[in-house]
């Protein structure tokens, strides 16, 4: 048993996990993350199917650098077969640190196929697939999972025990259901419910936009994890932060407007050379250059101009020269936070 990754809860001190994210968590960003005081990252999800057939797209989903352990790949599927198949061609291949299932995936195209928050509608199969990927790796198995398909089928703590029972090492829990999408409040009382009942550690996810969230999260839920998603956006020093705050010491600013833009730009030059293909590269990181300019002076205008940027040298071009007229208006070296002004825009997130 690789037990790299559940050892980093026996250290304690509330691991920090950068939650799976399609579009977001590729490695370029799970590094930076890591670097910030991510304590474990797990990859976007990855189709079970798309595994099988070898496909190549899926392959690049799946690299990740030894700096970024320990990782997990998180893999998606309603059929148990391919799952288990998937999870045996990912260990063998790739060997991250754990297998993570996605159960929380509320997007139409996935969940009518009973994937992702799908299989939340019935659990025999959620456990099925939980045995079935057990059985075929030896890494740790995991689940992610939301309270319920919707509020009729809500209960966390129902489900949480089946997928222990079924052999889940860690559990996550989102405590929102799928019909709540991303709406109203995740249920931290939630979460407390369910580490009450597991004997595996929980990581609680959902709505920790700060250090002080994250403490906050451990105080009412008193989960053995905390798992951050959008709060990362643009913001991968939240980790810092919420390190600073779960052991009680001052939490740092953010960063100035000056090293901002320097961790923007090497998000960026990593993301090219992760690519095999740059110029898509290009194109996907525009919604990083939305989030890590929200909140910032003229943020608006700033940023019409980076969503067109066609290149490394436009990004470089555009970001010095605002900071050129920060430096002349003598903000340039002043911490901004995320979301303090008024005219940050926040990019819709992609499809989960
Ligand atoms: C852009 C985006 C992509 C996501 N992709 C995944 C995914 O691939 N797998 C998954 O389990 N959850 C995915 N999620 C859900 C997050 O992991 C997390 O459960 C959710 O955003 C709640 O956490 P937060 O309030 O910290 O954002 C995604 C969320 C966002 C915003």
């Amino acid at each position: 048993m690789n037990d790299r990754y559940l050892r980093v809860f026996d250290e304690g001190s509330t691991p920090l996990f950068l939650a799976p994210q399609a579009g977001v968590s590729e490695s370029p960003f799970r590094r930076l993350c890591r670097r910030f005081g991510a304590d474990v990252v797990v990859s976007e999800f990855v189709s079970a199917e798309g595994i099988v057939r070898g496909n190549e797209r899926t392959m690049d989903y799946l690299r990740f650098d030894e700096e970024e352990r320990p990782i997990g790949v998180q893999i998606f599927g309603a059929d148990p077969g391919a799952m288990g198949e998937a999870a045996a061609f990912v260990t063998e291949t790739f060997g991250p640190d754990f297998v993570d299932i996605n159960f929380g995936c509320p997007v139409k195209k996935i969940v009518k196929r009973n994937g992702g928050s799908g299989c939340l509608r019935d659990l025999p199969l959620v456990e099925a697939i939980i045995r079935a990927v057990d059985a075929a790796t030896p890494l740790p198995v995991t689940a992610k999972i939301r309270s319920g398909f919707d509020e009729r089928t809500r209960d966390p703590v129902g489900i949480a025990l089946r997928c222990q029972d079924a052999g889940a090492a860690v559990l996550t829990l989102h405590a929102r259901t799928r019909a709540d999408m991303y709406s109203g409040h995740a249920r931290w009382d939630e979460i407390a419910a369910v580490v009450e009942a597991l004997d595996v550690p929980v990581v609680g996810n959902g709505d920790v936009r700060s250090g002080e969230d994250a403490l906050r999260m451990r105080e009412e839920a008193g989960c053995a994890g905390i798992m951050i998603a959008r709060g990362s956006h643009g913001d991968p020093w939240i980790f810092k932060q919420a390190r600073a705050a779960l052991d009680g010491d001052p939490i740092p600013p953010g960063p100035t407007v000056e090293e901002r833009f320097e961790i923007c730009l090497e998000h960026a030059r990593n993301a090219m050379a992760f690519d095999p293909k740059p110029w898509r590269a290009v194109k996907e990181f525009r919604k990083h250059l939305g989030w890590y300019t929200k909140g910032l002076p003229n943020g608006k205008a700033l940023r019409q101009e980076l969503f067109q940027v066609e290149s490394l040298a436009d990004m470089e071009e555009i970001l010095e020269g605002y900071l050129d007229h920060a430096r002349t208006r003598g903000w340039a070296d002043r911490p901004v936070d995320a979301g303090d002004l008024a005219d940050g825009v926040e990019p819709r997130p992609v499809g989960v």
